[in-house]
């Protein structure tokens, strides 16, 4: 089954459909009196999206106590309590502009001691809730989704996995010198991600444009992990003009 792609006037218009999703979703569930379960990604592609759920919820009174949260991917090595990790960032960017419960959100563990443990625990953690309904999605320069670099299989589970050289060129500006971007990460696989119920990957500018072509052009393999996203039955690409502009 192919991905939908949906062309938006720009990033703004995207996010704000994939949050009006997102917010459907959270009431969905509220009125069958279960729990909503995102699966959340970082970087800068998913700011204005986080920027338009925080609105929901001051201006709309969205309300997020019923809302269950894993993310994608977390630093190896990195503690929660450092600015460039993941846990950060979410905590920074969305989950402390929330009403979300204590313990409601879940990223991955860079610092697990047994790892292979954890990220079993990570995937049962996924699974007691009910399983992922809705899982945002970036795409990296190497077609990775989460940190799933190349090559990655369809069956691949949450693990440790080791950044590609592209990858940690594109993410240095997150942190103080290059050489600073770990080597290492802990990801959902991909099969945990293709387990969702439905899939939103969001992609903007021009430096996106030949991966989006690739993922949605290329037969389904493991060089680029993002096409296994065409097994999908419930995926959809939000793109702004640029990032389309190879299709
Ligand atoms: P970006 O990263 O949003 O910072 O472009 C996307 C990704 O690597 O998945």
């Amino acid at each position: 089954m192919a991905a939908l792609v949906l062309v938006h006037a720009d990033k703004q218009a995207a996010s704000v459909a994939v949050a009006t999703t997102i917010r459907d979703l959270i009431r969905r569930r509220n009125a069958e009196g279960r729990t909503a379960v995102l699966g959340l990604a970082t970087g800068s592609t998913p700011l204005p999206l986080y920027a338009e759920l925080v609105r929901l919820h001051r201006a709309e009174g969205l309300s997020f106590q019923n809302v269950v949260t894993f993310n994608l991917d977390e630093y190896e090595g990195l503690t929660g309590e450092r600015p460039e990790s993941y846990r950060y960032f979410m905590e920074e960017h969305l989950f402390r502009h929330l009403d979300l419960r204590p313990g409601s959100t879940h990223v991955p563990d860079g610092i697990a001691a047994d790892q292979t443990r954890a990220c079993a625990a990570y995937e049962q953690a996924i699974r007691d809730a009910g399983g992922l309904d809705l899982q945002i999605l970036g795409i990296g320069r190497t077609g990775h989704i989460g940190f799933n670099e190349p090559p990655s299989a369809a069956d691949s589970r949450t693990r440790r996995v080791h950044l590609d050289a592209v990858t940690r060129r594109d993410n240095a500006s997150f942190f103080a010198r290059p050489e600073d971007v770990p080597h290492g990460a802990v990801t959902m696989g991909v099969a945990t991600i293709l387990e969702a119920r439905q899939v939103e990957l969001l992609a903007f500018g021009p430096a996106k444009a030949e991966i989006i072509r690739r993922a949605l052009s290329e037969s389904p393999h493991a060089a680029c992990p993002a096409t296994w996203l065409q097994l999908h039955p419930a995926c959809t690409f939000h793109l702004d003009p640029a990032a389309n502009a190879a299709l």
